[in-house]
């Protein structure tokens, strides 16, 4: 069997900051934050959107998306919605910490109430994770067949936004993909060049203090009359992070590319994690890769964590610029630390 994608989709909120409105608040510049990043602005959530509100936008999308291309014939997409057997939401921003997960209320909103429902949990790396798991749920059961991945962040709400190191860099939004097993083409062996190819996933936990959010966990929760201070927003050793982003995404794209037998020419297009196009370019000079092979959307969108790489594939897709039988490969890196990429014949 295959694990296709069929479906995509994606919600950004419409408020959108530039870096001239950043300036105008913290001491840095538009210059600065394009130089050193290639961002050029982020969407911010209002105060009462959560990650759920996006996430279940964004899926309604790529439901709505595998219906009106005939994917899916004549089903509307709360009949669709019925269909899905696992749901899965990336989320580093969950509504509420762990309990209850984030997926929970997304099913909810989208009425996708046959769902197996859980959250994955492993910063920006986690919708190439839940890619991953998806499949492999489809893969174990007959019976499960579709399946939404969705990354969803408001990462606006645990960014501090006086330190200039970090809050320039984040922004908030939701992408979403839908997955339908489908059986082999006769005459075929197993799921040979179609939907989720292969997947690399890793991890290197001595690397954790390099970026997390120090407070509200059972490390050191929140007391009972206790103020408010920083605490509950990210922390960053932006140096650390660059340099194991750098080598993780180098790494990750020369062991698919080594391990699959795949020339440069083979991929339509490589959609890394967007966090910074330095680290991107870095990686692309250390294996020779050119720059046009990367898709970037940073200048408009920051970095949206676990939403970042299903946004990417859900603009490509609408675009036209993938079209069925090309050759992706996604790459990423985050919070952990933890990286890995993902190889789909779209
Ligand atoms: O999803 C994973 C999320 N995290 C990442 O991807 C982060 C990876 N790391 C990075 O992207 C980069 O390390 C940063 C963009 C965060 C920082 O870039 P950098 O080139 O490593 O700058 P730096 O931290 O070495 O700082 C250089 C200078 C410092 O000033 P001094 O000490 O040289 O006078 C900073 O204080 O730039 C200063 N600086 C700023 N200046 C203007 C730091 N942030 C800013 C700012 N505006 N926003």
């Amino acid at each position: 069997m295959a694990v296709e994608i069929i479906g995509t989709g994606r919600a950004v909120p419409d408020r959108k900051v530039t870096n001239q409105e950043l300036a105008g608040r913290i001491d840095t510049s538009d210059e600065w934050i394009r130089s050193h990043t290639g961002i050029g602005a982020r969407h911010i959530a209002d105060e009462n959107t959560a990650s759920s509100d996006l996430g279940a936008a964004a899926g309604l999308q790529a439901l709505s998306w595998a219906i009106e291309k005939g994917a899916v014939a004549e089903l509307t997409p709360a009949e669709l919605a019925l269909t899905v057997d696992v749901l899965i939401v990336g989320s580093t921003t969950q509504d509420y910490y762990g309990c209850p997960a984030t997926a929970c209320i997304v099913q909810n909103k989208l009425g996708v109430k046959n769902a197996a429902a859980m959250d994955i949990t492993v910063a920006c790396s986690s919708f190439i994770c839940g890619l991953e798991i998806a499949a492999a749920l489809l893969n174990t059961e007959p019976r499960r067949r579709r399946a939404l991945v969705i990354g969803a962040e408001v990462l606006s709400k645990i960014t501090n936004w006086e330190d200039r190191s970090t809050c320039i860099l984040f922004g908030d939004g939701a992408g979403a993909v839908l997955l339908e097993k489908t059986p082999d083409n006769p005459g075929t062996a197993g799921n040979v060049g179609r939907g989720l190819l292969r997947t690399i996933l890793g991890a290197d936990g001595s690397g954790w203090e390099n970026l997390f959010v120090p407070r509200g966990g059972t490390r050191a929760p929140w007391k009972k009359g206790e103020t408010v201070d920083d605490g509950a927003t990210v922390v960053m050793n932006g140096q650390a992070v660059y340099n194991f982003a750098v080598g993780a995404i180098t790494d990750t794209i020369a062991k698919m590319m080594e391990e699959e037998h795949l020339e440069i020419d083979d991929l339509k297009c490589i959609v890394p994690h967007q966090a910074n196009a330095r680290i991107v370019q870095a990686a692309g000079k250390r294996l020779k890769i050119p720059e046009e092979k990367f898709y970037l959307n940073l200048e408009e969108y920051a970095n949206t964590s676990s939403a970042s790489i299903p946004i990417a594939l859900d603009e490509l897709n609408r675009s036209g610029a993938l079209q069925k039988g090309d050759l992706v490969m996604t790459v990423g890196f985050g919070a952990g630390l933890t990286y890995g990429g993902n190889l789909i014949r779209w």
